[in-house]
């Protein structure tokens, strides 16, 4: 019983681990996410070798848990674990309803939240392949996505919001370029497009928080777009940046 040994020892890291964080906001959403299901498949992500040890949360979100953690080889990657047990999964029912890669979805909770994980993840590939910049897919398992880590030796990568970008302008034009990429090659809108979900890598914009994005036969696509749109043209202005939605909604869908 090898396997069950090792779990074991894995579990008890993993308390060590959480017994460390002092403050009682932050150890509930840590007993949230580590969950016997959730450990079981964190512990698949371990013996698989997709990593060797969590190193920290980064983030810790309504829907779910950021983490760093270090591959055997030194390397970073990001874990993105959905949390299961709060009823924000009723948003998402919206956005994975109306899309065909997800018909006849069974409506449990669980399943839904995997169906979300996924999504993410195939857009991942997706808005890859379309050369627009996100973190890399790494591996999806059920409610976990692992991707690639956005950031550097010292912290991750910070929020559009939080950073002072040295030339507004072309930032802007670089995401309404992905933005068109997207349109273009992967048929896909991101549709939560905002100060909060582009990261900056040095003056690189890397767009994250892609589960939403939805193909261009959602009922909503149109809709969605255009609300990206002026969620940029909104959040530059304040930088100086003036975007003509109009225009750039018309660049965007142009063949
Ligand atoms: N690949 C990554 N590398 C580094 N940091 C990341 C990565 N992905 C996400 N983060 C950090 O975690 C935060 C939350 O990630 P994301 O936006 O994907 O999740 P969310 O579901 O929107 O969570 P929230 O409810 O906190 O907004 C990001 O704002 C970012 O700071
Ligand atoms: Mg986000």
């Amino acid at each position: 019983m090898a396997r069950a040994d090792d779990y074991h020892s894995f579990e008890r890291e993993i308390d060590k681990w959480r017994m460390r964080r002092k403050d009682a906001d932050q150890r509930k959403s840590y007993d949230e996410v580590f969950d016997q299901q959730n450990l079981m498949i964190i512990y698949k992500l371990f013996s698989d070798g997709v990593f060797d040890k969590l190193d920290f949360a980064v983030s810790t979100g309504k829907e779910g848990n950021v983490f760093r953690a270090s591959t055997r080889d030194g390397k970073f990657v990001a874990v993105k674990i959905y949390r299961t047990s709060t009823s924000t999964f009723r948003d998402m029912a919206k956005y994975v309803h109306g899309d065909p890669r997800f018909k006849g979805l069974s409506s449990r909770k669980r399943k839904l939240i995997y169906a979300w994980a996924n999504k993410e993840y195939l857009n991942l590939m997706a808005f890859t392949r379309a050369g627009v910049r996100v973190p890399k897919p790494i591996r999806q398992e059920s409610n976990v996505v692992v991707m690639e880590y956005i950031g550097d030796e010292v912290e991750p990568a910070r929020e559009l919001r939080n950073v002072e970008v040295e030339d507004p302008g072309a930032i802007a034009r670089k995401v309404l370029h992905y933005m068109k990429l997207a349109y273009q090659r992967a048929r896909l809108v991101h549709s939560d497009i905002s100060e909060f979900n582009i990261l900056m890598l040095g003056q690189e914009p890397i767009i994250i928080d892609v589960g939403q994005a939805v193909l261009l036969d959602h009922p909503h696509a149109q809709e969605w777009l255009e609300r990206d749109v002026r969620n940029m043209a909104r959040y530059f202005r304040r930088l100086g940046v003036e975007i003509d939605v109009k225009k750039e909604l018309e660049e965007i869908r142009k063949q």
